[in-house]
């Protein structure tokens, strides 16, 4: 697999279906940096385990395929926020993000050059994702859980909410609209630490669906629309919605295809060049762990 210049990345791993081998998780844990390698360790649930793994062999597979930089001499980086970053010196024209919830863990990555325009204004293109199931099981009724909600989504975005005929339609649009906030946070890298009824979106079209990808919602920050940002929306399955928030990528990039596709542990890894040796005494920590099972 190698990656289009000017081309974007949609990639979603099943990790309700991934229940990796001894051998699996020996490779995998070789191919992370040793901090990073040292923060999973403290997930008590192997699920968010997994998800981070995951998002960081994602991360390495992206930046490898997209720069042919060496597998193992890719370093990140995270900035003061969390946000991870490529640290290789500036020249690689590549932004990337990842985001797990439910049963999936995405990645979104674009890559400048070849046949896309490159920059917008002359700024670098930008990315965030954010991926959420669609489920309430909060316990409370919902109307309730709307209520505790209410500072985090502006009038407009309430109004589109409670608009939808039934609790199930109300509960899609309500995660829908947290993914496309928190898609554009994600890219800012800013945390969710902003007045969040200050990002208000305008959604369009009414339904998602899994095989196309709506991008006519558009946001204000400060009741002022923002120009060059462009969100992508789309569902990975029927139960799971995520929205891309790219900046400075030009108008004329057709994003109506970046469908997410499905990839693999084997093909996550093909390639692969370990940074660190192989490491059983961890890995016998890690298969101590339990899962919450999440379906
Ligand atoms: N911006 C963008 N991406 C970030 C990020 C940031 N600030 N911090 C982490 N990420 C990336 C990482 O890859 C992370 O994966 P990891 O946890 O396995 O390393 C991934 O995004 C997590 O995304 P997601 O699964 O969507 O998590 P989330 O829905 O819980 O939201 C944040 C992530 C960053 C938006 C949220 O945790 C947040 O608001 N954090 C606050 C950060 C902050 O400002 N802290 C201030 C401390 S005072
Ligand atoms: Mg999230």
């Amino acid at each position: 697999m190698s990656l289009r210049p000017g081309g974007h990345v949609r990639w979603a791993f099943d990790l309700a279906g991934w229940r990796p081998t001894v051998a699996d998780l020996l490779l995998a844990t070789s191919c992370i940096q040793p901090e990073e390698k040292q923060r999973l360790a403290k997930f008590v649930f192997r699920d968010d385990f997994n998800a981070s793994l995951i998002g960081r062999l994602m991360m390495r597979q992206f930046v490898h395929l997209a720069t042919g930089l060496h597998y193992d001499r890719i370093e990140f980086g995270r900035d003061l926020k969390g946000k991870p970053f490529l640290k290789n010196d500036g020249i690689y024209a590549v932004d990337f993000n990842v985001s797990h919830q439910g049963r999936y863990a995405v990645l979104a990555g674009l890559v400048q050059g070849g046949d896309g325009p490159t920059v917008v204004d002359g700024k670098q293109p930008r990315i965030g994702v954010d991926v959420m199931k669609i489920e309430y099981g909060g316990g409370k009724p919902l109307g309730e859980f709307f209520r505790l909600m209410n500072r985090n989504f502006s009038d407009e975005e309430w109004r589109y909410i409670r608009s939808q005929q039934d609790e199930n339609d109300q509960l899609e649009a309500f995660m829908r609209n947290w993914c496309l906030k928190e898609s554009y946070v994600k890219n800012v890298g800013i945390g969710i630490t902003v007045d969040l009824r200050k990002i208000s979106f305008s959604i369009r079209s009414q339904r998602l669906d899994t095989k196309s990808v709506v991008c006519d919602s558009t946001l204000k920050l400060n009741d002022d629309p923002l120009r060059n940002w462009r969100f992508e929306e789309s569902l990975i399955d029927k139960d799971h919605c995520v929205a891309v928030a790219l900046e400075n990528v030009p108008a004329d990039n057709d994003l109506s295809s970046n469908c997410f596709q499905i990839i693999d542990f084997t093909t996550l890894v093909e390639g692969h060049k370990p940074l660190l040796a192989i490491d059983e005494i961890y890995c016998d920590g890690i298969i101590g762990k339990e899962y919450k099972n999440v379906k």
